[in-house]
């Protein structure tokens, strides 16, 4: 069996991985929850490096009404193109009547004409919202529908009705290029 010493004696990674499973498996006989416990708790990240970590999207072959559901931070992420009628739709809704007011270019962000970036979380409780899957209910407003207590967004994922508070959380994001988005 590999020991802690053979761990702090290595640097380049590899030994870590290994020392892990060794040691993962030598705990086999002691019991079930003792084995797994160890083996998660060492292999999760740590909250701060969880925290600064990011995710690039390539949406080079996302078509206008398409999404990518992906994870960021451990959260559910929906990466949309937006089609022009979404688009001129989302454009044309009257901010003074939004529980949370954004404007569709506040949530897409500067020189970026349709590409949506939102948590899939609902800001009521957090459930995960319908509406970036083929076939998923929109809601009401075409948008994502948060079957848990029913809170419906719009196209642009701002919330139009139900409990939730706010709208679906847009994170920090940049185009590294055309095709890239880099979030966080
Ligand atoms: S968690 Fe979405 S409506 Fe309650």
């Amino acid at each position: 069996m590999a020991t802690t010493a053979d761990n702090m004696n290595t640097e380049d990674g590899v030994r870590r991985r290994d020392w892990i499973h060794i040691a993962a498996v030598s705990f086999a006989g002691v019991g079930g929850a003792s084995v797994l416990y160890p083996l998660v708790s060492q292999m999760a990240p740590t909250a701060d490096v969880l925290a600064a970590s990011t995710t690039d999207v390539d949406v080079s072959a996302l078509e206008p009404g398409q999404s990518i559901k992906g994870v960021f931070r451990d959260q559910p992420l929906f990466v949309k193109r937006m089609t022009p009628e979404e688009i001129a739709e989302m454009q044309e809704v009257d901010l003074g009547g939004l529980r949370d007011a954004e404007s569709l270019e506040q949530r897409l962000g500067e020189g970026n004409a349709d590409i949506l970036v939102q948590l899939g979380v609902c800001t009521h409780l957090g459930c995960v919202p319908l509406g970036a899957g083929e076939g998923e209910d929109k809601g009401e407003f075409d948008g994502y529908f948060c079957p848990c207590h029913g809170s419906h967004y719009d196209a642009a994922g701002r919330i139009r009705k139900g409990p939730a508070p706010t709208n679906l959380a847009v994170p920090e994001f940049a185009f590294q290029n055309e095709n890239v988005i880099r979030i966080g």
